[in-house]
């Protein structure tokens, strides 16, 4: 899978990109990412990428002309006709919520394209006739969608075959399921009189099955009541 972002400061990105799983799914082929200074590629003889909203108000709004240049740079085709080819994401705070539903369907797709927007605001046009999608990555307000756009890149890139093993499929599938998952403990057994739960020393593998479903029913009501429906 190619991945490539369009964004203000490129070096929020890079640390993200060059650990972890990220890193793995780079170094194994499975993933490609590119990420460009929409600085670099503007139109603007001042290489300027924003400018003071129409009608008026404060901060300054990410230009649709410089996002359109850039994008034509790097693709070599019309702007507005990459989302028909693949998904173009926009990535703001007023977006539609970014969630493991949508990371399972980007992971089908041969090229994602992410624009992260600034948090002033993004002329709509790039709304409204480049990206096929808008996303946020939750309810609160980021200075700009670079960060957004890490999230994004890990929640597919441990989606790509062969990236992890089976343990962690099965933790994605709990999430699909709506459940949250039960806690966890490993060794040592006591720490500071903070005691393991004795059951799960016991081996007995059926009480232990019963008593995880049961801490991830409680965890689940007690902390994202909303996802049991
Ligand atoms: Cl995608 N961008 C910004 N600027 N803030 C956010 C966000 C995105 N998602 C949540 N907050």
């Amino acid at each position: 899978m190619e991945v490539h972002i369009f964004c203000a400061l490129p070096s929020i990105l890079s640390s993200a990109l060059e650990a972890g799983v990220i890193r793995k799914a780079r170094d194994s082929g499975a993933l490609q990412v590119s990420v460009y200074d929409l600085h670099e590629l503007s139109c603007d003889p001042h290489k300027k990428i924003d400018d003071s909203p129409y009608g008026g108000g404060p901060g300054m709004v990410l230009r649709v002309d410089v996002v359109a240049h850039a994008l034509e740079r790097v693709f070599g085709r019309d702007a507005s006709a990459l989302r028909q080819d693949f998904p173009v994401i926009l990535l703001t705070p007023q977006g539609e919520k970014f969630t493991q539903e949508k990371a399972r369907l980007f992971v089908r797709e041969p090229c994602l394209c992410i624009i992260c927007g600034r948090y002033e605001g993004t002329d709509d046009r790039v709304r409204q006739h480049i990206a096929s999608i808008e996303l946020s990555i939750g309810d609160y307000v980021l200075s700009g969608g670079e960060l957004a756009a890490a999230v994004i890149v890990d929640a597919v890139a441990r989606l790509l075959p062969g990236v992890l093993g089976n343990r962690d499929s099965l933790l994605e599938e709990s999430f699909s399921n709506s459940i949250l998952e039960y806690p966890q403990y490993t060794r040592p057994a006591e720490f500071r009189g903070w005691k393991v739960p004795e059951i799960l020393l016991s081996g007995d593998h059926e009480r232990i099955r019963t008593w995880r479903k049961n801490k991830a029913i409680e965890r689940t009501m007690k902390n994202r009541p909303d996802l049991l429906r």
